[in-house]
């Protein structure tokens, strides 16, 4: 076992689990935080971990939240949904001493912690690397290698797509619930050099990967619009998903119709699930290429990446402050150490 400690809030969900399962398996010491002591209990339980170290914290109370980050390397939150839970887990960690990562997926919160963070992260020494998912971190690594193969890009657009039953947990839909302004206008894209909010003009259909004709695609509030331009010279950045994924997350939702759903899919679900990232980049110069990324089971590369992510923060510090992954993370080194669960990538001139 590393000497190195890893706290995580919000252990007890859905993903939380996922990530203990993930610590265990590195061989990884865990410190699970939460608000409910019988069930930090049971997630230490199912994650094969019995005599975890639990410790018990509510957001309300900073003090014993510092307390519990107080010995940690890193904190990797999984308490979302983060716009409501992340700014009173990342002041605590600050206070410890502790790097932070997480696992968040709403791009208001992401570029609310760019914003916000950076000094106080400088003057604590502390590295913030904020949404470490499968949407957050593969596309924004793959950005930064297309940006060194191409030089300046005039354009980049990312298009996210999902295989397999799209299952999602009943914590992705109470965050998707929150941030549902953004999802209908298209949230935050990075237009001519200045992150704009939406609605956006509709973009022009995409020719897919595999696919003969172009399908039609809309503007969804991603991650990549919000870290790529921290770290790659380019004008626009835009986010997309494909019409259809669109309309599949707009489905009207309560929270007591996701209440009434399973805690998060099955391992069948899971096993079945693929993502797939596609980023289209115009360099300056005219040239173009095309990067795509693809992995299995959206919450089980979310563990690994978040856990990958804590770990290199454990053991090589990246610079104090609030960091996209491409910032903190040697790109093509990082999606290799994906690469045994099944993250492949590749970039073709286009
Ligand atoms: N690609 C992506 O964008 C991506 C991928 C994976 C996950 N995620 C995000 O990860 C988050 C977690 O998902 P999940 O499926 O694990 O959700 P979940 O099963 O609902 O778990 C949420 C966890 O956060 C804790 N929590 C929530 N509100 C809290 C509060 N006010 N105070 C203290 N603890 C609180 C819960 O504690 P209790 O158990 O005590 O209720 C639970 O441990 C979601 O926001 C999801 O969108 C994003």
């Amino acid at each position: 076992m590393s000497n190195h400690t890893f706290a995580v809030y919000g252990a007890s969900g859905f993903q939380g689990i996922l990530v203990l399962a993930e610590l265990a398996r590195r061989n990884l010491t865990p410190v699970l935080v939460g608000r409910d002591a019988g069930k930090l209990k049971a997630a230490a339980a199912q994650a094969g971990m019995p005599d975890a170290d639990l410790r018990v914290a509510t957001l309300d109370d900073h003090t014993a939240l510092v307390a519990a980050f107080q010995d940690a390397d890193v904190v990797i939150n999984c308490a979302g949904p983060f716009t409501s839970t992340g700014d009173r887990v990342i002041a605590a960690a600050l206070a410890a001493g502790s790097h932070y990562t997480d696992t968040c997926g709403e791009q208001p919160f992401l570029q609310h912690v760019y914003e916000t963070y950076p000094a106080a992260a400088e003057s604590a020494g502390v590295t913030i690397v904020p949404a470490a998912t499968d949407g957050g971190i593969p596309g924004d690594l793959l950005a930064h290698l297309l940006g060194e193969r191409l030089g300046p890009l005039a354009e980049l657009t990312s298009i996210h797509r999902f295989g397999g039953e799209t299952a999602m947990s009943r914590g992705s839909l109470r965050t998707m619930l929150g941030i549902a302004d953004a999802m209908t206008d298209g949230g935050l894209a990075y237009l001519d050099n200045a992150w704009r909010p939406g609605p956006f003009d509709p973009p022009a259909p995409v020719t897919l990967p595999g696919a003969a004709e172009p399908v039609a695609v809309a503007p969804f509030p991603l991650q990549e619009p919000v870290s790529v331009p921290r770290h790659v010279s380019v004008r626009t950045v835009r986010g997309m998903v494909e019409d259809s994924t669109r309309a599949l997350f707009a489905t009207p939702l309560t929270n007591e119709m996701i209440e009434s759903l399973p805690v998060g899919p099955n391992d069948a679900q899971r096993a079945a699930g693929t993502w797939t990232i596609v980023l289209d980049a115009v360099a300056e110069s005219g040239r173009r290429a095309r990067g795509v990324i693809s992995g299995p089971d959206t919450y089980g590369t979310t563990a690994r990446t978040a856990v990958e992510a804590a770990a290199r923060l454990a053991t090589t510090p990246a610079s104090a402050g609030v960091l996209a992954p491409a910032q903190a993370f040697d790109p093509a080194d990082f999606l290799a150490a994906l690469a045994p669960f099944g993250v492949h990538w590749t970039i073709e001139d286009h």
